[in-house]
């Protein structure tokens, strides 16, 4: 459906009747129940084919919102004045008295909660006035969509699942947000994304080693992101110099590289550039039964930290 006021106060509705949305956000498309409706949170798990041990964020349009559903204490105020609202997920601990469904915690005494900086977000939010529950709007393991298509094409064999999918475009950064774990003695990275860790250091706050994550420490506190995730259809190869028979190229920057089917996420080298098409030409490749997909190498910086963290999952053996 179009982005208009009529769509957008049905879309609340619909949400309200225990219905699932999906909309836009700046990062990508999320799949929307009401996050204090039980029923309606156990159906984002069993449309995406979710594990139910795999936690949902919380959206909410305002930090008022919030205490409905997490304890916020002067740090995370700060965090909050700071990148809010825009890509950035806290994992803050549960109120005593949260209102959301125990289902979006998967169980644990932790709430992860971010207020999104998309206009059509932040109108649905603000129209329905509580939280809405949103995962990315794809099957469970398979790529995120930063399309309103995307969202179709992930659930067009279970038609009915969706009451309405608002389509505004393209979402604009393209790939999920950082995901901060605020319940520690100092915040941990847990998913990188936009906010780079540059970004996130002036706050005390420490990345996750990729040594440790995320085998070790996301099972702990981050029970969602197996090794495995974000995988299209074909074999990924990372950091290829070279292109096999029968692979097609996903390019970064200038290259003298060519296969028969072939993106470039950035031909000039911007990082920012690159995530924002990575999902869609990942998709777009997926698309050509080519035997694998390689990818050049991206500079591991920036935002470039989250491109290749998403890559590794892609590439990573399927269990
Ligand atoms: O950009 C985004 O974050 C998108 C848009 C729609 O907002 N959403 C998204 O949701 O990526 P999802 O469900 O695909 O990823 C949420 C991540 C998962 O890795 C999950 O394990 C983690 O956040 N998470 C959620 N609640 C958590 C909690 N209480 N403690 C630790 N990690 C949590
Ligand atoms: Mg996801």
């Amino acid at each position: 459906m179009p982005v208009n006021y009529r769509n957008i106060i049905n879309a609340a509705e619909m949400l309200r009747q225990g219905k699932l949305v999906a909309f836009p956000t700046e990062t990508v498309y999320g799949l929307g129940a009401d996050a204090e409706n039980d029923v309606a949170v156990a159906s984002v798990f069993t449309t995406k084919g979710r594990p139910p041990i795999n936690p949902l964020i919380v959206h909410v349009a305002e930090v008022e919102v919030l205490e409905r559903y997490a304890v916020l204490d002067a740090a995370t105020h700060l965090l909050a004045e700071a990148f809010w609202p825009g890509p950035l997920t806290l994992v803050l601990p549960r109120h005593p008295q949260c209102k959301a469904s125990k289902a979006v915690s998967a169980g644990m005494e932790t709430i992860a909660v971010r207020i999104p900086s998309h206009p059509v977000a932040r109108e649905l939010l603000q129209v329905f006035g509580r939280g809405i529950a949103a995962p990315s709007a794809n099957r469970s393991g398979r790529i995120s969509p930063t399309t309103a298509q995307h969202v179709a094409a992930e659930f067009a064999e279970a038609p009915g699942a969706l009451a309405m999918i608002l389509d505004a475009g393209a979402s604009n950064v393209g790939i999920e947000s950082t995901v901060l774990d605020c319940t520690g003695a100092f915040p941990v990275i847990l998913r990188a994304g936009a906010i780079s860790e540059a970004d996130l250091q002036p706050f005390g706050c420490i990345a996750a080693s990729p040594a440790t994550a995320p085998d070790e420490i996301a099972p702990l506190h981050s029970p969602g992101m197996l090794a495995s995730h974000y995988a299209p259809r074909a074999q990924v190869r990372l950091n290829v110099t070279q292109v096999e028979a029968g692979e097609a190229l996903l390019a970064f920057g200038q290259t003298p590289l060519h296969a028969p089917h072939q993106r470039n996420l950035s031909p000039s080298g911007n990082l920012a550039e690159a995530a924002h098409h990575l999902y869609a030409m990942l998709r777009e490749l997926d698309e050509n039964a080519c035997a694998g997909i390689a990818v050049m190498p991206i500079p591991e910086e920036g935002i470039g930290i989250a491109i290749n963290d998403r890559l590794r999952r892609a590439a990573a053996p399927r269990p």
